[in-house]
């Protein structure tokens, strides 16, 4: 069949301009560190986990070509939607499944390759969703994960630590330190891993720099709202809410004038394993 040779829709298409739109500039850089180390096999069965809105998920689709069976698995069913929208759009076969990853609706050893992107970090345990990446992989499968590991905006936290020093209580200070320590580091990652039956075979970690004119456009950038904000609102009491981030951010602007801008470092793990 040569349908590749049939023609994409017309440039001035909504729905064309909403595919070549999707992917938030904070999940692509993940994902190119994803498609920069997997090893591509072509007639296999992939599931992404937290497949989200379809990223990496349909981008691992056209990598792995029309022989490879790609299934997306997510909770979040407004993104489900959309990712079913792009299935049409591409003219996909991805199968989409609204589902929780520590009861995947897959049966044992059906699967060649699970790949999440920034899924780690954000399922409530882990190690339940592990343990279920395990069950449903083939004997020979691949695991291939990643995520930001501690480190993550170190030059945020820095002011935000003397922020708390200087105007918090000592419990917003342990509060930080928790919610820092969370994210793991490459090694953790690789602990978790092994504890759920694999053995880890590659570890490859690498960073980027985010960068923001000052910390009032951190603060209101999009991304961080969705996906930062309500955890660094977690760590100081919430009497005191308001009056500590007008300091945080006074704080970031001056040190923004100062170093023109912000520059935040982002350390990235790329982890593969295999079962054992
Ligand atoms: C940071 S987003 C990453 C989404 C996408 N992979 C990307 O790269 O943009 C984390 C995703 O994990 C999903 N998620 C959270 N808990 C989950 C669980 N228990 N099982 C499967 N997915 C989960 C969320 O709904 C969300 O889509």
């Amino acid at each position: 069949m040569m349908d590749y040779l049939d023609p994409v829709p017309a440039l001035d298409s909504p729905e064309l301009v909403s595919l070549f739109d999707e992917a938030p500039l904070w999940s692509a850089r993940f994902g190119a560190l994803l498609l920069d180390h997997l090893e591509l096999r072509p007639s296999i069965t992939l599931l992404d986990v937290g497949s989200g809105a379809g990223f990496p998920l349909f981008e691992l689709a056209h990598a792995h070509g029309p022989s490879t069976q790609v299934i997306g698995l997510d909770p979040w069913g407004a993104a489900l939607r959309r990712a079913a929208f792009k299935r049409q759009m591409y003219g996909s076969n991805a199968v989409l499944l609204v589902g929780d990853g520590e009861a995947m609706p897959l049966p044992a050893a059906s699967v060649d390759l699970v790949v999440s992107n920034l899924g780690i970090n954000n399922f409530a345990r882990p190690e339940a969703v592990l343990a279920e990446c395990r069950r449903i992989l083939r004997p020979d499968g691949r695991l291939a994960l990643t995520t930001n590991l501690q480190g993550h905006m170190r030059e945020f936290y820095g002011v935000f630590r003397d922020v708390l020093m200087r105007l918090g209580k000592p419990d917003d200070l342990d509060r930080l330190a928790a919610h820092e320590a969370h994210r793991g580091t490459a090694i953790s990652q690789a602990t978790g891993v092994e504890a759920a039956g694999f053995q880890v075979t590659r570890l490859i970690e690498d960073s980027f720099v985010w960068r923001f004119a000052d910390g009032s456009a951190l603060l209101r950038h999009f991304m961080i709202r969705l996906g930062f904000l309500d955890g660094w609102r977690g760590v100081v009491d919430p009497e005191r809410e308001r009056d500590l981030f007008a300091a945080l951010e006074a704080q970031l602007n001056a040190q923004s004038r100062d170093q023109s801008g912000l520059r935040l470092t982002i350390p990235m793990l790329y982890l593969e394993a295999q079962p054992c």
